[in-house]
């Protein structure tokens, strides 16, 4: 029996834009409305994402993770990812489910651009990553993503410093741009409004995916 295959859906956004909350409450809502969802998120749970979490919170390379070199961490967020699709995202999709990323490619284009300084190559080591069919960038201040962080826990993860996030918000809209040269769906939706507000507003754009 041959089904409609689902629909691939990413959040994106700085640290502390809220893209986790907002991948649940669209996940909840889509199976409110009688749809299978899977959600997920990257790095993934697979063995690279392993790795790279161990990474960022500076547990490997002797106990730093800015002692980890960029551009191997460029290398691992991109096998990830090609891991990620091929083992979790595609077969669900062909399934028929829907499945929600809490982030995807546009992380590295705008995080990876930075930290290697060499956009170009960032792009030719995701450029099998398969596109998504919707990209939705949760748009917030980086000092308004700041202070949600702070309120949510003391400690900082490698990237999470406040003169790196404000880079990384320029870089996303570099690569915001690029997604749309290329043809890809992309949707801006205002994040710094209540959480409800915000899901009314990510829930319209998926929906109209
Ligand atoms: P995330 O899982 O959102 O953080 P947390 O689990 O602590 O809420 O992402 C971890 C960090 O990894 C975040 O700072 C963004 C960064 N990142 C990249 O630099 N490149 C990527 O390709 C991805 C997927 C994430």
């Amino acid at each position: 029996m041959s089904r409609r295959r689902g629909r691939f859906l990413v959040l994106e956004g700085l640290d502390g834009a809220g893209t986790t909350t907002q991948s649940r409450l669209l996940a909840e809502r889509l199976r409110r409305e009688g749809r299978r969802v899977h959600l997920t998120a990257e790095p993934s749970g697979g063995p690279v994402g392993a790795l790279i979490r161990q990474v960022l919170r500076g547990r490997v390379a002797g106990g730093g993770g800015e002692g980890f070199d960029p551009s191997a961490l460029a290398l691992l967020f991109a096998a990830d990812r090609l891991d990620h699709h091929a083992a979790e995202i595609a077969p669900r999709l062909a399934e028929g489910a829907d499945v929600i990323s809490d982030r995807y490619t546009l992380s590295s284009l705008a995080y990876q651009s930075l930290t290697t300084g060499d956009p170009a190559w960032v792009e030719r080591l995701n450029a099998r990553a398969p596109a998504p069919d919707l990209t939705l960038f949760l748009r917030v201040r980086p000092a308004v993503a700041g202070r949600r962080r702070f309120a949510e826990s003391g400690s900082r993860e490698l990237y999470e410093v406040p003169a790196f996030q404000r880079r990384v918000a320029r870089a996303y809209q570099r690569s915001l741009a690029l997604l749309r040269r290329r043809g890809e769906r992309v949707a801006l939706v205002d994040g710094e409004g209540p959480v409800e507000a915000v899901a009314e507003a990510v829930h319209a754009a998926a929906i109209g995916a």
